[in-house]
C-alpha cells in the first residue's frame, strides 16, 4: 500500500484553501493541498461583487471602524452570529484585505488611487472592496501565485473518500486520484476541510456543479457536529432561466428592483436601504412579489440598471452585462434584467473555533463548509470572502503549530491505513457488485426538487414533515443504487455516487433543524411561526449523525456589546 504523509493537508483549493496552506507553510512545515478541481476552478472564482474591510477609502459623514463593520454583521446575521468572533473577522479583515492588495490583487481604484468601496446590503457604509464584478477571480489568481511561489504541491482532480479516523483523533484520509484510477490513502498530522459549499443540493443555485458540500459530509459522517445548517441563503438577483449570479454590486452601484407594475417594491420592505436591504429581506420582497403576482410570468421580477449609463456598467458591471447578454440576450445598458432569488450561501457548516479547529483533534475546518460563526443566520454580501481569509490564515496558522498525533510508531499508523482502506474496498466492491435499478441523477434531481419547493425561502411545518419523509425514502432507495462502471480510471459516476450520499445527509440535516427551530430568524422563514423568538432560540443548533438520523443538540450564541434587539431597515 502506498501511504503519501504531510504535516497539514488542506482538502480544497479556493480561497480558504490556499489562504490557510501559505500560512501554515510560513512555519516551515510540509503542506499540501488536495483539490478535486484546479484550483482556479474552485467556486471562489465566481465571486463577484466584493469583500468587505472598514478601510473608510470612499468619503462618508462619519469615519467607517471595525466596529461598525461588527455591529451590520451581527444585526444582518439577526443576532445569531457569534459577537466576538464577527469581532476578530472585522478586526483582522482590514490587515487580510491590504496584504491581498500588497500581493498583486488588481482592484478597482478611487479618483486617488486608494482600494475603491462600494455600498452593499445591510451595510451602513461603502465598505466593500471591488475588483470591478470580478473580486473572486482576483483574489483566487493573486493567492495561486503565492502558491506556487512557495512550492506548495496540489493533488489536483483528487477528491477526499473519507476522514481516517482513529480514537476520536483525524489522521487523515483516504483520496481517490481519478487520474491514476487508485485509491491512495494520505496520512496527516492535520487535515483541514475547506470545500466550499453544497449549493447543488437545490435546483435553483448561483454555485457551481462542484458544490456538493462534500467536506460538511464527510467530518458528519466522522461525528463531527454541523452547526445552524437550517440558516440557508438564497441571493436575492440570479438571472432568470440560468441562476448565475447577478451580483449585489449591481444594486450597489444603483440597480432598481422593479415588479410588473414598474413599482420599486423594496418601498414597502426595507424602506430606508430599499434595494440595498439585508440578502434575506431583499429576497423574501422578490419572492413575495412573485407569489402574490406581481411578477412576469410567475416567475421573476426585473433589475433595472439602465438608469446609469454605458460608462458605469461598462467600468463596475462588466462581467454582468457580459452574464446578460450570452446567457439571456439582454444588454442591460438598454433593457432590465429578469432576476430571481437561487439558493447562493450556507450559513451553517462544520462547527469550529476562531482558530478553525473542529471538536474533532486533527481536523480542521475553514471558509464556506466551516461555521464560526460569524453569519449568523443571514450573511451580509461581501463577507464571504472576507471569511475565507480571515479564518484561513488563522486555521493554517494553528494548524502548523498543533501537536502531532500520539501515534509515533509507523507501523501502527500504516497498519491504521490499511485496515481503512480494506474495509473501503469491500464496500466498493458491494457497490459495484449491485444491479442498477435506477440511475443516481433521478435521485438527485428528487432531492433538488423537494429542498427548492418544501426547504426553500419559506417553510412550514407541513413542507418540513414533508420533506424529513421524503429524504429518508430517498435515504433508501440510495442504499440500492448501483453504478454502471466498474473500474475506477475518471470514474465520475463513482464520484457522483459519494456527492449524492453526503448530499442527502446535508438535506437531512437542514430539513430536521428547521422543522426543530419554530421561529424566523434571518434566512430561515416559518411561515407558521412568523415572529424571531429569542427566549428560546437566541442559540446555536448542533447536528450529530447518528444511524437513525440527525440528533440535535444546542448551545448558546456569543454576545459581547450587542444586545439583541429588532431588526429595522
Ligand atoms: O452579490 C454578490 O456579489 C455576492 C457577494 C457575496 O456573496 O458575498
Amino acid at each position: 500500500m502506498e501511504l503519501l504523509s504531510h504535516d497539514v493537508l488542506i482538502i480544497g483549493g479556493g480561497l480558504a484553501g490556499l489562504r490557510a496552506a501559505l500560512e501554515a507553510k510560513k512555519s516551515g512545515v510540509d503542506v499540501a493541498i488536495l483539490s478535486k478541481v484546479h484550483p482556479l476552478r474552485s467556486h471562489s472564482v465566481a465571486a463577484q461583487g466584493g469583500v468587505n474591510a472598514a478601510l473608510h477609502n470612499v468619503p462618508a459623514p462619519i469615519p467607517d471602524s471595525w466596529g461598525n463593520h461588527a455591529f451590520d454583521t451581527i444585526k444582518g446575521s439577526d443576532y445569531l452570529a457569534d459577537q466576538d468572533a464577527v469581532e476578530v473577522m472585522c478586526r483582522e479583515g482590514i490587515d487580510r484585505v491590504v496584504e491581498m492588495e500588497h500581493w498583486g490583487t488588481l482592484f478597482s481604484r478611487t479618483e486617488d488611487g486608494r482600494i475603491a468601496q462600494r455600498p452593499f446590503g445591510g451595510a451602513g457604509f461603502p465598505r466593500t472592496c471591488y475588483a470591478a464584478d470580478r473580486t473572486g477571480h482576483n483574489l483566487l489568481h493573486t493567492l495561486y501565485e503565492q502558491i506556487i511561489g512557495q512550492n506548495i504541491p496540489v493533488y489536483e482532480e483528487w477528491y477526499a473518500l473519507s476522514l481516517v479516523v482513529h480514537e476520536e483523533r483525524c489522521l487523515g484520509i483516504l483520496a481517490y486520484s481519478m487520474f491514476k484510477g487508485q485509491i491512495i490513502p494520505i496520512h496527516a498530522k492535520v487535515t483541514i476541510l475547506a470545500t466550499g459549499g453544497y449549493g447543488r443540493i437545490y435546483l435553483r443555485s448561483t454555485n457551481a456543479i462542484i458544490n456538493t458540500g462534500k467536506g460538511c459530509s464527510l467530518a458528519y459522517r466522522a461525528g463531527v457536529p454541523l452547526q445552524d445548517m437550517e440558516f440557508v441563503q438564497f441571493h436575492p438577483t440570479s438571472l432568470f432561466g440560468t441562476n448565475i449570479l447577478i451580483t449585489e454590486g449591481a444594486r450597489g452601484e444603483g440597480g432598481y428592483l422593479k415588479n410588473a407594475q414598474g413599482k420599486r417594491f423594496m418601498e414597502d420592505y426595507a424602506p430606508h436601504l430599499m434595494e440595498l436591504g439585508p440578502r434575506d429581506i431583499v429576497a423574501r420582497a422578490i419572492q413575495t412579489e412573485i407569489d402574490e403576482g406581481r411578477g412576469f410570468e410567475g416567475e421573476y421580477v426585473l433589475l433595472d440598471l439602465t438608469h446609469l449609463g454605458r460608462e458605469k456598467i461598462m467600468n463596475r458591471l462588466p462581467g454582468i452585462r457580459q452574464i446578460a447578454m450570452d446567457f439571456a440576450g439582454i444588454d442591460p445598458i438598454s433593457d432590465p434584467i429578469p432576476i430571481q432569488p437561487a439558493q447562493h450561501y450556507s450559513m451553517g457548516g462544520i462547527s469550529t473555533n476562531m482558530d478553525g479547529e473542529t471538536p474533532m483533534l486533527g481536523l480542521f475546518a475553514a471558509g464556506e463548509c466551516a461555521c464560526v460563526s460569524v453569519h449568523g443566520a443571514n450573511r451580509l454580501g461581501g463577507n464571504s470572502l472576507l471569511e475565507t481569509l480571515v479564518f484561513g490564515k488563522r486555521a493554517g496558522e494553528k494548524a502548523a503549530s498543533s501537536r502531532s498525533s500520539n501515534i509515533q510508531n509507523q507501523k501502527e499508523v500504516t497498519k491504521i491505513f490499511q485496515q481503512n482502506l480494506h474495509q473501503f474496498q469491500k464496500d466498493l466492491e458491494e457497490i459495484f457488485m449491485r444491479e442498477i435499478q435506477e440511475p443516481s441523477f433521478k435521485l438527485r434531481e428528487e432531492m433538488k426538487t423537494l429542498m427548492t419547493y418544501q426547504v426553500g425561502i419559506f417553510r412550514n411545518a407541513s413542507s418540513l414533515q414533508f420533506a424529513k419523509e421524503r429524504i429518508r425514502d430517498l435515504k433508501e432507495r440510495f442504499h440500492r443504487l448501483g453504478i454502471k462502471q466498474k473500474t475506477l480510471s475518471f470514474n465520475h459516476e463513482l464520484v457522483q455516487y459519494f456527492e449524492l450520499e453526503g448530499m442527502l445527509d446535508i438535506s437531512q440535516v437542514i430539513i430536521e433543524g428547521a422543522l426543530a427551530r419554530r421561529e424566523s430568524r434571518g434566512s430561515h422563514f416559518r411561515t407558521d411561526y412568523p415572529q424571531r423568538d429569542d427566549e428560546h432560540w437566541l442559540r446555536h443548533t448542533l447536528a450529530y449523525h447518528t444511524p437513525q438520523g440527525p440528533k440535535l443538540e444546542y448551545k448558546p450564541v456569543a454576545i459581547t456589546s450587542y444586545p439583541p434587539k429588532k431588526r429595522e431597515y
